[in-house]
């Protein structure tokens, strides 16, 4: 079996159902249920024996240690963090807590209880950590992709804490033999996506007749990646990886922001027709030290690990504003009280363009 942590948040939940789908393997689910983890999002899964939720935090040392010596997992592969980046600017003390402080605690039971283990179940043992491609920093509009040689250089709260986590993780394989694999992965979108990101809150404020707030120029961009073949990729990762590695992941599909916006409404015109959705877009203050562009060279894992991402952008996001069409009791069922404040403090903060 596998010990999954924050496996009830986005990327975790999709990588959750897929495994279970696909693998029928056991998998244990180690997750704080903070804001943005709701077990709503994995129901399906409640009566099934291969699936245990266990609510709690990755710092909590006595309660890993507990669910490793229990599970005896064959790997562990650490999705909890705190990921927004405007909630790292306006409150960065969870991030530093869960990024940097919880990630150490859990390497730190698990480099325990690897060094317990013996013979084919020590060798077999992995780490998966999944991360950014913010580690990276920002780049001009001409400048060549991340590689996995490409200098870190973190420039919001979320990416330095992400940084700080990845740092401790290489530390963990290089000092103590950990065999731990690194994924830097650019921006994905897809189902189950908290809609305070930017792609499920331009749907959830379209549908709602609501303006769609685009930071500055709406001119940065993003290279996106369809949240099933991230999870894909973390499957190879795992499977194939070599310890001690990091893999960039990536969806050729490097977007302008407003584009983006764009191409939502364009496909909300076709699928929910009655609104101008395009005529809600509304260019807002900037978010502090934005970064202008992300862009992944995939190289590495195309040629070690045979992936190659199988979404198109345009596939990719229909299949996304279909999700979100058909499940809107679940984007009910998340955006709670405590949602409707962030959101009131977020952007009216930046109601002056
Ligand atoms: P998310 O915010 O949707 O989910 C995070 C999950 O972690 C939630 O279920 C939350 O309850 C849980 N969690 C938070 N703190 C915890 C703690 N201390 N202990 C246990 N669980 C805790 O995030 P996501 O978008 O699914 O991202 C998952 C991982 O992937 C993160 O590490 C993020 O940095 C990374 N990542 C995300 C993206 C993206 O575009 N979303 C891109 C690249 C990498
Ligand atoms: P986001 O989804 O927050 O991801 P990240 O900051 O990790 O890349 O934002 C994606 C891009 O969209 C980023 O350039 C900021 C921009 N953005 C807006 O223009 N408006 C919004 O309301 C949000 C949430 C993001």
């Amino acid at each position: 079996m596998i010990l999954v942590t924050g496996g009830a948040g986005f990327i975790g939940s999709n990588f959750v159902l897929d495994w279970l789908d696909g693998t029928g393997e056991p998998l244990v689910n180690l997750d704080k249920l903070t804001y943005a983890g709701n077990p709503r999002t994995l129901e399906r899964l409640a009566g099934d024996p291969r699936y245990t939720l266990v609510r709690g935090d990755i710092g909590d040392r006595t309660l890993v240690a507990r669910l490793l010596a229990e599970h005896r997992p064959r790997a562990v592969v650490n999705f909890a963090a705190e990921s927004h980046v405007d909630r790292s600017i306006s409150g960065p003390d969870d991030f530093i807590l869960t990024n940097v402080v919880g990630t150490f605690h859990l390497l730190e039971e698990v480099r325990r209880h690897h060094d317990q283990l013996a013979g084919d179940e020590r060798d077999a043992f992995r780490f998966v950590h999944i991360s950014t491609d913010e580690v990276y920093g920002s780049l001009g509009i001409d400048d060549p992709a991340f590689t996995e040689r490409t200098q870190y250089a973190p420039n919001s709260p979320y990416s330095a804490s992400k940084a700080s986590s990845d740092h401790l993780v290489r530390a963990y394989h290089h000092t103590y033999g950990l065999p731990t694999l690194t994924s830097n992965c650019s921006n994905n979108y897809g189902p189950r996506q908290f809609p305070e990101k930017l792609v499920p809150l331009m749907i959830h404020n379209a549908l709602a007749g609501k303006n769609l707030p685009v930071y500055g120029d709406g001119r940065n961009v993003r290279d996106w990646v369809f949240v099933g073949d991230h999870c894909d990729a973390i499957r190879a990762i795992l499977a194939q990886g070599i310890p001690g590695e990091t893999y960039n992941v990536g969806g050729n599909a490097e977007r302008a922001n407003i584009d983006v916006v764009h191409r939502i409404c364009d496909l909300l015109a076709e699928l929910a027709p009655g609104r101008d959705y395009r005529s809600l877009v509304t260019f807002v203050k900037d978010r502090p030290g934005h970064d202008r562009r992300y862009a992944i060279d995939g190289s590495k894992i195309a040629a070690e690990l045979s992936w190659r991402p199988r979404e198109s952008f345009e596939s990719g996001l229909r299949k996304t504003v279909e999700w979100y069409l058909a499940n809107q009791d679940w984007v009910a069922s998340v955006t709670s009280g405590a949602y409707k404040n962030w959101i009131s403090r977020n952007y009216s903060a930046r109601s002056a363009a």
